[in-house]
């Protein structure tokens, strides 16, 4: 198959024609022949793939089990419909912009400089993976806590300026144990530098929740809203974001949103056989769900996406593991693979030994920018020159007969036969970053679709924080605190 001449024109993809964000993919190391991919896209055209994109974009009750659409391509629009989402985008530039020019003065009439994100999950990943990504030296230093073992709150406090700081608290929900535990302690640690009045113009919170914050004692004016209808692992593109937008200002989260944007119209209007989330989603359900890999690989080869597996994970992980359809039935396949993933060289040195002789197959996507940015222009070709030796080793393996008659033949063989998929961005900048993560969004609500998952709702994480709070003789965070 992977000699056919002509298969790499076949079974590659580019979209991005007209000034939209420029990706790539190369499918032509999946184990999938033409026939196979037209029988997968009947198979999405029986799923009523069409009629549910259709849903998702109309702000249809799409999360089933939460009665609610779900409006994460709304909050990239370049008008959203949802109200919440018009106003707060607005009301967090002009914020970010006052921020951002030292027009924003602490409790000590200082300028606020330096932002403290404290959230977990899609109120954290979304935000990291952009400011690791995208922010330039001298951006605004955004520090990150979300960890409940204190360690990560110490070494930022340790470093933080109080007269200068100011914290984001980030949670949808505004109940969650280890952001509220983390942003009592901050607040407890700014009070006993600059006193009781001081977090009222040095805490911003961003919530569905309003009445929350405004109990916690956030400031109507520092408070930013999302709708029930944007789900946390979705949210980055709303008032989640509002740490990017600080670190990373209108000029790059404006494109980040339209990049997103452009790929949302791809998604929309390409056919589903040469439609770049349905391939993925096809591809994935292929090999995840019906060739039974063990486990799938998220290999970005670029440091600036090191972020990129543990925000996929959640994307991934909390959209599709699960055993249940929408309609309460249990699965006969497996929703999704393992998910593992580190940037290329490291793992080239770590999981990739396993990815090439373990016994059970595994696939993986291998994810770089094709420009050759940066000071070792040299160091970048190397390092893509290694992916692609990668994507090929788990692609034709090395049989044993080639080394016959060294004695080390069999332990020295490899299976061969992993699929893979080569996704290139032309440039990591915010655009292709937004239609990055914009591609894996629907790539995962395509795989829902497929079979039958409602990807927007969490249940299987729910029991073990009741499990906490019901074991906890006090209040969780007075325990924690103490006093
Ligand atoms: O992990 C469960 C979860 O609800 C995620 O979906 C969410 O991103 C995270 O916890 C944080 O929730 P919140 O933003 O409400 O604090």
């Amino acid at each position: 198959m992977l000699d056919d001449s002509g298969r790499f024109d076949e079974f590659s993809l580019a979209c991005g024609e007209g000034g939209a964000p420029r990706l790539f993919l190369d499918f032509s190391r999946q184990r999938a022949r033409r026939e196979t991919l037209r029988l997968l896209a009947g198979f999405a055209d029986a799923r009523r793939l069409e009629a549910w994109r259709s849903a998702l974009f109309d702000g249809e009750i799409v999360n089933l089990s939460e009665a609610r659409p779900a409006l994460h391509t709304d909050a990239r629009a370049p008008e959203p419909r949802d109200p919440i989402l018009s106003l707060e985008r607005k009301r967090v530039s002009e914020f970010a912009a006052r921020f951002r020019s030292g027009q924003w003065p602490g409790a000590q009439g200082r300028p606020l400089a330096r932002v403290v994100n404290i959230g977990i999950g899609g109120s954290d990943l979304g935000v990291r993976l952009l400011c690791s990504a995208l922010a330039a030296a001298e951006a605004p230093r955004v520090d990150f806590v979300s960890e409940m073992d204190g360690v990560e709150l110490e070494r930022v406090l340790s470093g933080a300026v109080p007269e200068e700081t100011l914290f984001v608290v980030c949670s949808k929900s505004f109940t969650t144990t280890e952001t509220l535990a983390n942003a009592y302690a901050a607040r407890h640690w700014l009070v006993s530098r600059l006193g009781q009045d001081a977090p009222a113009r040095h805490f911003a919170g961003v919530s569905s929740n309003a009445g929350a914050m405004s109990g916690w004692g956030i400031r109507p004016e520092m408070q930013f809203r999302i709708p029930e209808g944007v789900g946390g692992r979705y949210s980055v593109w709303s008032a989640a974001g509002l740490s990017a937008w600080l670190a990373l200002g209108s000029g790059q989260m404006g494109d980040f949103l339209v990049g997103a944007a452009a790929l949302d119209r791809h998604f929309l209007i390409a056919p589903l056989a040469r439609n770049l989330p349905v391939l993925m989603a096809l591809f994935a359900l292929w090999n995840q769900s019906l060739l039974g890999s063990s486990a799938h690989l998220l290999l970005p080869y670029d440091t600036r996406l090191g972020m990129l597996p543990a925000y996929l994970q959640q994307l991934e992980l909390e959209s599709l593991g699960k055993s249940a359809d929408a309609q309460g039935r249990p699965l006969s396949v497996e929703g999704v693979a393992a998910l593992l993933g580190t940037t290329g060289s490291s793992a080239q040195h770590s999981i990739m030994q396993w990815a090439q002789q373990a016994a059970r197959p595994v696939t993986a996507d291998f994810i770089a920018a094709r420009d050759a940015a940066g000071a070792y222009p040299n160091m970048r070709a190397e390092s893509l020159r290694q992916m692609m030796a990668q994507a090929e080793a788990l692609a034709r393996g090395l049989p044993s007969s080639a080394m016959a008659p060294d004695p080390l033949a069999t332990q020295k063989a490899l299976p061969g036969g992993r699929s893979s998929s080569v996704l290139l961005l032309e440039t990591l900048d915010a655009r292709n970053l937004g239609a990055l993560l914009a591609l894996y969004e629907h790539k995962v609500f395509a795989q829902a679709v497929l079979l039958g998952i409602n990807p927007f709702d969490q249940w299987g994480v729910e029991h073990a924080k009741r499990l906490v709070a019901d074991r906890t003789s006090q209040p969780p965070l007075a325990s924690v605190l103490g006093d």
